[in-house]
């Protein structure tokens, strides 16, 4: 039986959660600091570091609380080491650090990709993941395509030139007037809306893996928001804050944006699935959350598509200690001078790193 400490600040939640033999989640905590980052309409870095400063030490204690688990029980700690704020991500490597060099237990970093990508492992009944798979990662820093052949090994087919999925999608809530994240709240209203009404543009209908979403964005913005004129009554660059037109309705614009943006994800994995013999589609990230990209990715391909429960979709502590415990069965040890890496792609050299 091996447990590990997962701890996670890379971006708006500080998170920990004691998990064993990386599928067993004993305990997992998460402070939300959504509701100090809605006013901006997005994460405000510097808020979001003093925030988890203040909220660290009581959600790490209590995932130790909840699972019932001393520190001398643990076998390991693995935190988050990037890609994220530096700031945000500095507060959970160096109380991670403190907490190793107290305990004596080994530190282990963390890439958050891996992180989502370990989040599919968490599932109780235990059911083995059988190599290769294809994973899309869609979150709201990231959207990566990329084949998965073994525990560590990645190799990358794609992913976007532009805006990440989750970043599209609060990017057009804002200018929808909906509430920050604007992924649910999109999904939400989308329920009530025409996915026809519009014909958005669908990303990059190409033979590559790469996705770009700016101009889809744009559309919507252009279809749908009142235009930015000066005071000599020409037209302006985009408004900051722009406005929805009057004869629009939200909900059609969000149906038919989402319709748009998740056809263009279905499109590429489904074939990206085919020609690279996969056994299973893994989707995981903040926007696998979302039903209607389950749906028809369940829809449009032959093989099985998994997706986290949805509470682990989002950032989570369990997620980075399922994570862990695959590099703790491989070995890998990380030095207690450990560094953040903000920028920080995941390919097989990442995990021996
Ligand atoms: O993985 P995550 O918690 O954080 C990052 O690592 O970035 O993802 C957050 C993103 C946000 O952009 C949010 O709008 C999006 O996930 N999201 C959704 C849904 N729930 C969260 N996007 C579409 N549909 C949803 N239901
Ligand atoms: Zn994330």
């Amino acid at each position: 039986m091996t447990t590990i400490l997962g701890i996670e600040s890379s971006c708006d939640e500080t998170a920990a959660a004691v998990v064993v033999d990386g599928h067993t989640i004993l305990s997992n905590v998460i402070a939300t600091q959504i509701d100090l980052h809605a006013r901006y309409g997005g994460v405000f870095p510097e808020l979001a570091s003093r925030a988890h400063v203040e909220a660290i030490s009581a959600v790490v204690d209590q995932s130790m609380t909840d699972a019932g688990v001393s520190y001398d029980k643990l076998d390991a700690i693995a935190v988050t080491r990037g890609p994220g704020l530096v700031g945000s991500l500095l507060v959970g490597v160096n109380y991670a650090k403190g907490l190793a060099l107290a305990t004596g237990k080994p530190l282990m970093g963390i890439n958050h990709l891996e992180g989502h990508v370990y989040s599919l492992w968490l599932s109780e009944p235990y059911r083995e993941i059988r190599f290769p798979v294809l994973l899309l990662i869609v979150s709201g820093g990231h959207t990566e395509l990329l084949l998965m052949t073994d525990h560590g090994k990645y190799e990358r087919l794609g992913g976007t030139l532009d805006d990440a999925a989750g970043e599209a999608f609060d990017k057009v809530g804002r200018m929808l007037g909906l509430p920050f994240p604007g992924g649910p709240n999109i999904e939400r209203a989308a329920k009530m809306g025409n996915p026809t009404a519009f014909k958005f543009p669908r990303s990059k209908r190409d033979e590559s893996y790469d996705f770009s979403f700016s101009g889809l964005k744009t559309a919507v913005m252009r279809e749908a928001t009142v235009p930015h004129m000066g005071a000599d009554g020409k037209k302006r660059g985009p408004e900051k804050n722009p406005k929805v037109r009057s004869d629009v309705s939200v909900n059609d614009v969000a149906a038919s944006f989402q319709d748009a943006l998740v056809g263009a994800l279905v499109e590429k994995t489904v074939r990206a699935a085919k020609e690279y013999n996969v056994t299973e589609i893994l989707i995981a990230g903040g926007v696998s959350a979302n039903g209607v990209l389950r749906q028809r990715l369940r829809a449009e391909s032959e093989l099985p598509v998994r997706y986290p429960p949805l509470n682990l979709c989002t950032d989570n502590g369990a997620m980075i200690a399922a994570a862990g415990y695959f590099r703790f069965e491989a070995g890998l040890r990380s030095d207690l001078d450990l560094d953040v890496q903000p920028m920080w792609p995941l390919t097989s050299d990442t995990y021996a790193t």
